[in-house]
């Protein structure tokens, strides 16, 4: 016991038998009327519980970890604000129907009908996974009802992350009626709060809005069940006092981890302070849980930062590379999509002149995209063939494995696009099971872009969508890669599988879940892309089955450079998908400079680049192939903000501080605009010296930029550097190189 628990003890200068304690359970053992704390600590922080003599689990702090934990005691005494009258509103797990009377964490309906729930601590136990993982677990309990629950905290020590998740279960006499199961229940006090929240559309992803929280509830969630994300992100930032800006305020960043319809309420109360409570929605979806079964929530996500929301990115970043996206710091593919290029109107011909064009630019993959599949109803626009994955024998009369084996010859690899939970009201998958489908008996169908969704709650269409990936990967072992998309929200929520239609939301997505962990247990290294009609799909639940995501259909470079910007908070640059396209007005440097902040693709008819364009983009992906490390591993600092100034600047710098990439665009055409003073660098080493050299350079031009200059990572932080934009050079990629 003691080697494995000194070791992780070591790492935290603690003795180890702190966490030979902290392992096993403990008990409640107040001393006569002295209450308990269980501060949940990460390197900077602490999210203090406290067990009072009633056995009420309140948080009773989170901010900045003190270094004495006894004199988390004295908080009670240094805050005068009014009455609580209840004694639960700081409650860890609001539960309805007692005493509370502010938004529940929990609400029920017991087996003999009654609404009411009050849960008090039993236990809770401290479990270290290793020296960096740690999970809190605190046993709640109804004193009159055999109902419980178990908060989970698994806090991520030097990332400064939790996730937070519940597990509700009971052993009633016949089955209780879950109506609203929270993952986690927070609560914050601070003299002002304000959020960061965004919204979108189908092309208008991630469009941030801050505002004041006003006394009351803002609800930030979605009911739209598939593409959940379309409207509205599960992700969303507040800060404490005052606004966070890049590098100063306090800052906690959430997110919800699920694919489903997700729910967020942000309550000020009557005492000022702010409760957060977050979980899968219950909209439509009164849960029937039977006696002795477990509800395990989905889990919430947070960080804390007191450095700004840069801070709280990269510590966001690391944790997610690191822990829950796939493959995090591996690799990626470049690759060229034909998507744009051809839409639906190809042929093997076509295709085997793509693949040829593929080795020419000199990306690793080609993606064939929709189009490529059923014969009845064959797939020659999107309003059939969906369901019927059989390949199209007009197009392309050899199948599948004649491409992939093309693809090898011009020494290229081949990935596919699939939308297996979808299914077309043209297609025979439609006319052989109608029971498969999400619609309402009784009523007309309703379509979002033309299709239905498939029941996933239904284990038959588990298979289904299972073997749609699974007939792909053996009748092509080399197929190297899955374009995964999900193009309809869910109307009409329905299941004739399912006996409680309450249940329906929920056992979808578990449903998908199920589907990706098969596919992941039998191909776990093949790199699947997340796609939703752009974006509408972004999380980190369904980030642990996929290696990168697909922002936007939106791939207008200006566009997407406020895009990438706002998800560069929340996800990594190796799992956001970028793609060059004939979208917007910008010259090809310009949009293969925005492509290149995170994972290069192409999506443009290479034949018809003039010769300068397209010498350029294959000077420019191997300057990327350069550089992609650091971008895809490096700590991510957002130098200037296109939404404050002329020039958006972004710097990715590896963690020994040897080199960062920098890249800069113009982001406003007004007369003489342009980087008129220098942008300062973060994250370098001040007593280094480093040489500036210009990448991505189109053929003809002269840069600016003497690399025989050598700069301290002192002057570079200090007063920075001028990358010279101007309307006459709208984009610019520096590589940073110390000295040896
Ligand atoms: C969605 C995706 C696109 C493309 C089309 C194909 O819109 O976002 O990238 O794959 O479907 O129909």
């Amino acid at each position: 016991m003691k080697s494995s628990l000194q070791s992780i003890a070591d790492c935290f200068k603690r003795p180890w038998y702190i966490f030979f304690l902290a392992a096993s359970v403990m008990t409640a053992t107040t001393v006569a009327g002295q209450s308990k704390l269980i501060p949940v600590t990460t390197s900077a922080n602490a999210l203090v519980l406290q067990v009072d003599s009633a056995k009420d689990v309140s948080i009773i702090y989170f901010g900045s970890k003190l270094a004495d934990t006894a004199e988390y005691r004295l908080l009670s005494g240094s805050y005068r604000q009014t009455e609580d009258y209840t004694n639960v509103l700081n409650s860890a797990y609001t539960s309805s129907g007692s005493r509370n009377l502010m938004e529940p964490a929990i609400s029920v309906e017991h087996s003999d009908g009654n609404h009411s729930l009050d849960l008090r601590y039993v236990s809770h136990a401290i479990r270290p996974t290793d020296a960096n993982v740690t999970e809190y677990i605190v046993v709640l309990k109804d004193p009159v009802y055999d109902f419980e629950v178990e908060l989970h905290y698994k806090t991520y020590y030097l990332q400064d992350v939790i996730e937070q998740w519940s597990v509700v279960r009971h052993h009633e006499k016949g089955n209780v009626v879950l109506y609203k199961y929270a993952s986690a229940n927070l609560y914050l006090k601070s003299t002002a709060f304000y959020l960061n929240q965004y919204h979108g559309d189908w092309a208008k992803e991630m469009q941030p809005e801050e505002s004041r929280i006003t006394h009351g509830i803002k609800t930030l969630d979605s009911k739209l069940g598939t593409r959940a994300d379309l409207f509205q992100p599960p992700v969303f930032m507040v800060s404490l006092g005052k606004p966070a800006t890049e590098e100063e305020g306090t800052v906690l960043f959430g997110a919800l981890e699920y694919s489903g319809n997700f729910r967020t309420d942000l309550e000020l109360d009557f005492q000022d302070n702010l409760r957060i409570i977050s979980g899968m929605n219950n909209y439509a979806s009164p849960y029937t849980l039977e006696a002795d079964h477990d509800f395990t929530t989905p889990g919430f996500l947070y960080v804390l930062s007191r450095q700004g929301k840069g801070h709280a990115s990269r510590q966001l970043h690391a944790w997610a590379r690191q822990y829950k996206l796939l493959d995090g710091n591996g690799q990626r593919l470049t690759l060229l999509n034909n998507w744009e290029a051809t839409y639906f109107d190809f042929n093997e011909t076509k295709l085997k002149e793509l693949l040829k064009d593929t080795r020419k630019l000199g990306v690793d993959l080609f993606l064939l995209d929709d189009g490529w599949f059923a014969n009845k109803y064959p797939r020659n626009g999107d309003r059939s063939g969906l369901g019927d994955w059989q390949v199209n024998k007009t197009k392309l009369p050899n199948g599948i494995s004649t491409l992939v084996k093309e693809a090898e010859k011009n020494k290229v690899k081949f990935g596919i696009w699939v939308e297996p939970e979808m299914v077309s009201p043209k297609s025979e998958l439609y006319e052989t099971h109608p029971e498969w489908i999400v619609k309402q008996p009784g009523r007309p169908e309703h379509y979002f872009r033309h299709q239905l969704v498939l029941d996933l709650a239904n284990p038959a269409v588990q298979d289904f969508v299972f073997g749609v990936i699974d007939t792909l990967f053996t009748a092509n072992p080399g197929l190297a890669y899955i374009k995964w998309d999900c193009n309809a929200v869910i109307y009409n929520a329905y299941s004739s599988y399912l006996k409680s239609q309450g249940q329906f939301y929920i056992k979808y997505v578990e449903g998908l879940y199920n589907v990706l962990a098969r596919i992941r247990k039998k191909y776990p290294e093949v790199p699947m892309m997340l796609c939703s009609g752009g974006g509408g799909r972004v999380d980190y639940a369904a980030l642990q089955f996929f290696t990168e995501y697909w922002p936007s259909d939106n791939t207008d470079p200006l566009e997407r450079i406020f895009m990438q910007w706002e998800y560069s908070y929340f996800y990594p640059a190796i799992a956001s998908a970028n793609h060059v396209t004939d979208w917007g007005k910008q010259p090809i440097k310009y949009r293969v400079d925005v492509a290149m902040m995170g994972k290069l693709g192409f999506d443009i008819v290479v034949k018809n680049l003039p010769p300068a364009d397209l010498g350029f983009c294959q000077q420019a992906i191997r300057d990327y192939n350069s550089v992609k490390d650091l971008v895809w591993a490096g700590d991510q600092y957002r130098l200037s903000q296109p939404r404050e100034s002329a020039v958006a600047s972004m710097l990715y710098v590896s963690a020994d501080k040897a080199a960062a990439v920098v890249f800069s665009y113009l982001v406003n055409n007004r007369y003489a605009q342009g980087s008129l003073l220098p942008i300062r660098m973060q994250g370098l080493d001040p007593k280094a010296k480093y040489r500036i050299t210009e990448l991505s350079i189109y053929p003809g031009t002269q840069s600016p930029i003497d690399p025989s200059k050598e700069y301290s990572g002192e002057f570079l932080m200090t007063i920075g550097f001028n990358p010279a934009i101007s309307t006459s050079r709208t984009s610019v990629v520096l590589k940073v190189d110390k000295l040896r």
